[in-house]
């Protein structure tokens, strides 16, 4: 098997396992109570906010939120912090390209009464800076834009965006769960109020994130009950979860750009290959301002879910833009705001690489990339008649 869908999730890294079993046999006493076990649990979690807080670039550990997703920490942002500054005005600004977990927390906030505002972004799925400063209105409390996204790949100027906004009053959020790991993410340097990130997409354990929220910054919780996490996530903390996190955010962030390089030779190998042996074929996203290890294409007179089923067959794991409901496929939200024609959108592919790909994995991939397409372009009517 050839695993290329490190954007969907990646294995746990051993000494993430190694560090969150002790949590589970040993240091798994309630960290709220006052006996000693429960006071070593306490500092398995104190050390693991600190780490965290430390490898963003936080000043503070209790800038750092634990929650149970990437997901959790995204709605938590999105109408955490709506709510909270409801007085102060009911506009959102966030892009058409965002994840889910933010797309349908904006349509929520505006079944709240909220007005959302969500940008285009150019064909390579890059949203202008000058843009958002233009949407402001006066009544702009909160903007979203993803540091980096899910399936292209492309970078988002969002410490332009964040330094055009200073001192302007206005949130400026970022949902980061692809980059952190993956790309150097400083939170003071990107400027940003809050930040998001999940665990399982840097080889830690899945139902485990965190929200950055800057010192001061108000945010509505959504969760009510014991008042853990400063009260602004109740309920028992997962320390193991939260320990596997911080252990795989180090080590993400150690050898972090040597990692990224060899991440991005691949890449471009296998992109290389794939659009010099295929004719209509394109990458999707920007070109250069890209996640080191994202791949993404669209493919003439390819269906991209019978290409994964192709695939499959050759033991290559891959995933499609595309969402199947009812039998009709529709692109995906992000193809259709980069303009591609539908028909190209239909063929989407993405193969995003991780630490443990070989070179050799690379060829076998692009070699059969280039005979599963050749293979349902044989098939297709067009081509048959
Ligand atoms: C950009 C982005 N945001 C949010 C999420 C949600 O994270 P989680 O799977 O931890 O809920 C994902 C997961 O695919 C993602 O790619």
């Amino acid at each position: 098997m050839i695993y290329l869908d490190h954007a969907a999730t990646t294995a746990v890294a051993p000494e993430v396992v190694e560090a969150m079993l002790a949590c589970f046999t040993q240091v798994y006493a309630n960290p709220s109570n006052v006996h000693r076990p429960a006071l070593e649990a306490r500092r398995a979690l104190d050390r693991a906010r600190q780490s965290v807080a430390g490898n963003l670039g936080a000043r503070q550990p209790g800038e750092i939120v634990f929650t149970a997703s990437g997901t959790e920490a995204d709605n938590m942002a999105i109408l955490g912090l709506a709510r909270a500054h409801r007085e102060r005005g009911d506009h959102v600004i966030t892009t058409r390209i965002e994840h889910h977990a933010i797309l349908h927390a904006c349509d929520e906030l505006q079944r709240e009464g909220f007005r959302i505002t969500r940008l285009p972004v150019d064909e390579w799925g890059r949203v202008d800076p000058q843009a958002v400063v233009e949407a402001r209105e006066p009544g702009t409390i909160l903007v979203s834009v993803m540091l980096a996204n899910n399936e292209i790949g492309t970078l988002q100027p969002v410490e332009e965006i964040a330094s055009a906004l200073k001192g302007s009053g206005i949130l400026v959020h970022t949902d980061a769960v692809q980059a952190v790991g993956h790309i150097p993410v400083d939170v003071e340097q990107l400027g940003v109020d809050a930040l998001s990130l999940s665990a399982h997409k840097f080889h830690g354990p899945k139902g485990v994130g965190a929200l950055y929220l800057r010192s001061g910054v108000r945010l509505q919780p959504l969760v009510f009950g014991g008042g853990q996490e400063r009260g602004l996530r109740s309920g028992t903390e997962n320390v193991p979860g939260i320990v596997g996190l911080a252990r795989a955010l180090e080590l993400a962030c150690q050898g972090r750009e040597e990692r990224a390089e060899r991440l991005r030779e691949l890449r471009d190998r296998l992109v290389g290959r794939i659009l010099g042996e295929l004719s209509g074929a394109r990458l999707t996203g920007h070109p250069e301002l890209r996640l080191p290890g994202t791949a993404s294409f669209v493919f003439q007179d390819a269906e991209g879910e019978s290409l994964l089923l192709q695939l499959d067959r050759k033991g290559i794991c891959a995933s499609t833009g595309s969402a199947c409901s009812n039998a009709t496929l529709e692109p995906s939200h992000v193809l259709k705001a980069l303009g591609l024609p539908l028909q190209l959108a239909h063929g989407s592919l993405r193969l995003t690489l991780g630490r443990e790909n070989t070179p050799e994995e690379i060829d076998q991939a692009a070699q059969a990339v280039v005979e599963a397409v050749g293979r349902l372009r044989s098939l297709a009517p067009r081509a048959r008649s």
